[in-house]
């Protein structure tokens, strides 16, 4: 990666901030949202399951019979679309359609394949890691939207301040996701309020407690 690759990646990680006030009205174009859709599905996730759902809500309509369900937060009608990161419960089933084409393709041989979904099944009969799984892997894929949007030109801002049982119901959401998180995305008005970070010697450990 050359220096200014490396400098410009690390302005965007220093200057994403939660942003709540939009330029309200404003529409993203098609091609942003596809790369910044794209960008996000990149992320990493445990055996490559990709234990995510994105819900774009664009439709000033549906923004507005959201606002609600976030208590108000007036970012929700103001942004330009949320998107609701929800988890899959049910990652395990994405097993054949990630390792099929690989197996196919001659890049995996058969016998990985088995075994990997074998590992799979074995782990996902257990709904506590089922849920772990979908909140982690799903937490990974907003992070990463943020900072595709924020090298696109874009601020946002995460949000668990809903009623996830509210937003199941109002969006129909199926019961195999799991709200994870709303993350508003649009150009902001407003800049992001400082927020300050705990020093490195307050957060980290050196080799064990
Ligand atoms: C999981 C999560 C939930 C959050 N929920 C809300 C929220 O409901 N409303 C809000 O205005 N900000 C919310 N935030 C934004 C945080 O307040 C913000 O990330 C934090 O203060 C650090 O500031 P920064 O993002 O500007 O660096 C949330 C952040 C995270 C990661």
């Amino acid at each position: 990666m050359s220096t200014q690759v490396q400098s410009a990646v690390l302005q965007v990680l220093e200057d994403r901030h939660s942003v709540k006030q939009y330029q309200a009205g404003h529409k993203m174009p098609q091609a942003d949202l596809e790369q910044l859709l794209t960008s996000t599905s990149q992320a990493p996730s445990s055996w490559n399951l990709q234990h995510w759902k994105l819900v774009v809500i664009d439709d000033q309509a549906q923004k507005e019979k959201l606002l609600p369900i976030a208590y108000g937060q007036k970012q929700i009608a103001e942004s330009s679309v949320v998107i609701a990161v929800l988890g899959d419960l049910e990652a395990n089933k994405n097993a054949e359609l990630v390792f099929g084409p690989a197996v196919e393709a001659g890049h995996m041989p058969k016998e990985v394949k088995d075994s990997l979904v074998a590992q799979i099944e074995n782990v996902y009969q257990y709904p506590q890691v089922a849920r772990d799984e979908a909140i982690r892997n799903a937490s990974l894929a907003a992070m990463q939207l943020m900072i595709a949007a924020k090298a696109m030109g874009y601020d946002t801002c995460p949000m668990g301040g809903y009623d996830a049982a509210k937003f199941v119901e109002a969006f129909n959401v199926p019961a195999r996701y799991l709200p994870v998180m709303l993350i508003t995305v649009g150009l902001a008005a407003t800049p992001a309020r400082a927020a300050g970070r705990l020093s490195l010697d307050q957060i980290t450990v050196s080799n064990t407690f």
